[in-house]
């Protein structure tokens, strides 16, 4: 037999042969891709294997039933969370990520106060994206590593959990995603569906909404790709079992005001006091509607959203979210004080040098800027400065006067304050012409299909 530097020779199937066969278009069996995921993981199958592979399914796909294969295998490679013991339904809520995306925080206590538990496994921040677990931890003393007894016990006593993904939950996952990222395999519809859903399986929930976003400051800056990406996940989720629905959300621009870990999680806190800025609102209130409704306790679209106005106003969903930081070693003091949080020594603001209309705030400039600030990391190990950040006074759309305050920068350093401010010179575009705010929820994905959210009855307004 003539040695290819095969490393899977004498086993039950060849990685050589797999990988050929993808390169030129075939399919591979669940068999082989159990072969491939655990023999990678236990280091038997080399990374120069794994990464040939990983390219081969980059150009040639995988169908419906070796993405399902793929999965499920991603996902039978760690522990998963049971969540048999904690009583009523458990509905996910997942974003593809975004600047300023701080639904989570908002959603999360309004559908638990409508009785419906909402567990989140959660990372930190990627690339020019803030990270859930980072905002969170700008509240002092908040643990976001739970053992897993003390996450099911949050969940049913406050009726939300938020907590970081443990070492052994889809180990293939991050020993993939490490070789993803450095092999320029990343940007994959099935290779990114299998990453994520496998997580989102690992968690026992009935039901799953997706937030994709798309627009340039989206990992999917494009349109079609970010619907063909819904489509695979949602297909990906009802596949095993899970009611999953997708909403495509525009993030040309930041969500909401706030851009920074503690403004953040202050703008979130206004908003469960009824004080929200309108697009973190419809989007929050769209992808609670459907939490709602895939855990059966609203079936339409209207009454869900009576349902969580009525728990914004009752101001039951800003005591879950204090009972939630409680829970999990925060000071809930921090909703009626936010001097306690961490804070930035200055606050200058960013001014318009022309008048006119607001064209554009490029949400990719604004997250980069933001990691100048501190707000975000450029390595792994890098400290978070978690005061600092923008406050956006202006969206596109509205008009502006020579003058007047764009953002707020808040920031420790006057120096990089210049250069962000040159930074947002590029990313905010003024011009004559008037133009309307752009559409924020594009599409809704389902196990029917992509449909308009603006033409059709599921349109709130
Ligand atoms: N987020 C993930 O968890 N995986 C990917 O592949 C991309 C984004």
């Amino acid at each position: 037999m003539i040695n290819n530097g095969d490393s899977s020779q004498n086993k039950p199937f060849s990685m050589y042969e797999i990988i050929s066969r993808k390169r030129d278009g075939g399919i591979i069996s669940r068999e082989e891709i159990e072969f491939f995921i655990n023999g990678y993981v236990n280091g038997i199958i080399p990374d120069y294997q794994a990464s040939a592979l990983l390219m081969a399914v980059f150009f040639k796909g995988l169908n419906p039933g070796e993405l399902t294969a793929l999965t499920e295998v991603m996902l039978q490679s760690g522990d998963r969370i049971s969540l048999d013991g904690v009583s009523g339904k458990k509905i996910d809520k997942h974003s593809t990520g975004g600047v300023g995306d701080k639904v989570s925080f908002v959603v999360s206590p309004l559908v638990a106060a409508c009785g419906v538990k909402v567990p989140m496994l959660s990372g930190r921040g990627l690339g020019h994206t803030g990270g859930t677990l980072d905002k969170l931890e700008s509240i002092p003393g908040f643990q976001v590593f739970l053992q897993s007894d003390k996450f099911k016990q949050v969940l049913e006593d406050v009726g939300m959990v938020i907590c970081g993904q443990t070492d052994n939950l889809v180990p293939a996952d991050k020993k993939l995603y490490a070789l993803r990222d450095a092999t320029a395999t990343v940007n994959s519809i099935p290779l990114i569906t299998s990453s994520i859903m496998s997580k989102k399986l690992a968690l026992g929930t009935q039901g799953i909404v997706l937030d994709v976003k798309t627009g340039k400051g989206a990992f999917m800056k494009n349109l079609d790709d970010s619907i063909k990406l819904c489509e695979t996940l949602v297909l990906t989720g009802e596949s095993s079992g899970r009611r999953t629905v997708g909403l495509i959300t525009n993030m040309d621009q930041p969500l909401g005001q706030a851009v920074g870990n503690s403004l953040e999680i202050i703008e979130s806190i206004e908003a469960l006091k009824g004080n929200g800025p309108a697009d973190l609102m419809e989007v929050t209130f769209a992808i609670g509607a459907y939490m709602l409704i895939a855990a059966g306790v609203a079936s339409k679209y209207r009454d869900a959203r009576v349902m969580l106005e009525n728990a914004l106003e009752s101001g039951a969903a800003l005591e879950v979210f204090k009972k939630f930081i409680k829970a999990q070693g925060g000071d809930p003091e921090v909703c009626s004080n936010y001097q306690n949080f961490p804070g930035a020594g200055h606050r200058i603001p960013f001014l318009a040098k022309s008048g006119g209309y607001i064209h554009e705030i490029d949400a990719l400039e604004v997250g980069l800027a933001a990691i100048d600030l501190g707000a975000g990391r450029r390595k792994k190990e890098d400290p978070i400065n978690y005061g600092t950040g923008f406050g956006f006074q202006k969206k596109i759309g509205d008009p502006v006067e020579v003058g007047e305050t764009i953002a707020i920068i808040h920031t420790d350093n006057r120096e990089v304050a210049d250069r962000v401010s040159v930074k947002l010179e590029k990313a905010v575009k003024i011009s004559r012409e008037k133009i309307e705010a752009p559409e924020l929820i594009l599409y809704i994905v389902d196990k029917d299909g992509v449909k308009d959210w603006s033409g059709s009855d599921l349109n709130p307004r």
